[in-house]
């Protein structure tokens, strides 16, 4: 019998086994020499943990809110493009994993299930749109119209995406979606935008996104998609003080730190570590989340102790979803629940209130 899958990482050796390499290279690859990518991860254990004792955790409350939703434990889940390529019910079981989990399910705008997919799959689910803004605005007001009427609670607006990073594997592969599968946000809208079947040279997706997205936003766009919808919008890859000042100044409702699991502009540093100048800059005017590289209940401990409310776990889910759709999904968020749970009790935390700055000392503070 197989072993137990029994921590994020053995998700990950799984999935590296069975996905097919147009799929696998797509999912796992950053941009160019994928430093960051690296980075992302190695920079939570530079972070070392300082525990408190005899603070009576017989009895723990992993539960918080984001933008006034309860959720069970501060995990998300990120928008990952494409996940019927991980598994035939694709994002739908994601949904349906994070809805039996009770906590929040991202969408992604190029996903192969719509949002009404989602609304019908996982109904009870608190559920966030992630939004590209097309050169057409009349395709980005019926997204964000639909959003709405499919229960959606708030827009994701990814800011670091002008166009796609360099992801050198995807361009050896020529990357594009099976035939069989379809951005299904745009089915039946208009074949340019629900295929991606052009790829002459380099990524499929690569030229997908030069043709479609609109690389001129500015901090302007902000309020036509404000003028558009009442739905709270938060702004995805957000990476510098300055930036999370003006998406302050702009009326957000929250800030993902993300540099977009390292595939976009590489070199660029590890989330966990920009987070304290952003929650610094911030001052407790919005909400700010993470993502990228977390793996382990410890890195989620690190995250909210450096002031974010939650996380968000991108390619974790993907391989989970790949070892077995929505259990899958299910089971590694059980797995993270745990561990942060055990992460919080052995630092003496007994409710996320009490993760606090001083239980973190960064490692340079330590004599070489
Ligand atoms: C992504 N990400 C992403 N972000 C976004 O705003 N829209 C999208 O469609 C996608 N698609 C996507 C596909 C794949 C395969 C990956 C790995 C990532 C970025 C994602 O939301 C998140 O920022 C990172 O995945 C977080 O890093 P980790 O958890 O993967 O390390």
């Amino acid at each position: 019998m197989a072993e137990p899958l029994v921590c994020v990482d053995d998700f990950e050796r799984f999935a590296f086994q069975v996905l097919p390499r147009n799929a696998l290279d797509y999912y796992r690859s950053g941009a160019d020499n994928q430093s960051t990518l690296k980075d992302n991860v190695a920079a939570f254990k530079r972070w070392k943990l300082a525990p408190r004792v005899l603070r009576d955790v017989s009895s723990l409350d992993l539960s918080t809110t984001i933008l006034g939703h309860k959720i069970s434990f501060p995990v998300c889940v990120a928008a990952t493009a494409m996940q019927r390529m991980a598994h035939p019910d694709g994002e739908v079981a994601t949904a349906q994993a994070a809805q039996a989990m009770g906590t929040a399910f991202t969408l992604s705008t190029i996903a192969t299930s719509s949002l009404e997919e989602i609304a019908q799959g996982a109904p009870r689910v608190l559920r966030f749109f992630q939004l590209y803004i097309y050169k057409d605005r009349d395709i980005t007001r019926q997204l964000v119209r639909r959003a709405e009427k499919a229960g959606f609670s708030a827009l994701c607006l990814t800011v670091d995406t002008p166009f796609f990073g360099k992801r050198l594997a995807d361009n050896r592969n020529k990357f594009k979606l099976p035939p069989h599968l379809k951005l299904a946000n745009f089915e039946g809208l208009d074949f340019k935008s629900s295929g991606m079947s052009s790829a002459k040279e380099g990524s499929g997706l690569n030229e997908y996104a030069a043709s479609l997205f609109d690389p001129s936003l500015t901090w302007k766009d902000i309020d036509f998609l404000k003028s558009i919808t009442n739905l709270p919008i938060v702004l995805k890859g957000i990476l510098t003080a300055e930036d999370a000042r003006l998406a302050v100044d702009a009326g957000v409702a929250g800030i993902i730190v993300s540099n977009h699991g390292a595939r976009q502009l590489d070199t660029v540093p590890a989330t966990i570590d920009v987070l304290p100048e952003i929650v610094a800059a911030v001052k407790d005017r919005c909400e700010v989340y993470l993502d990228g590289g977390v793996r382990l209940g410890t890195d989620v401990f690190k995250a909210l102790a450096l002031g974010a409310k939650a996380v968000f776990i991108g390619r974790p889910a993907l391989y989970a979803l790949t070892y077995n759709g929505a259990k899958g999904v299910e089971s590694l968020l059980q797995i993270l629940q745990q561990e942060f749970a055990s992460a919080m009790a052995l630092s003496g935390c007994a409710s996320v209130l009490d993760i606090q700055p001083c239980m973190l000392r960064h490692q340079t503070t330590f004599p070489a």
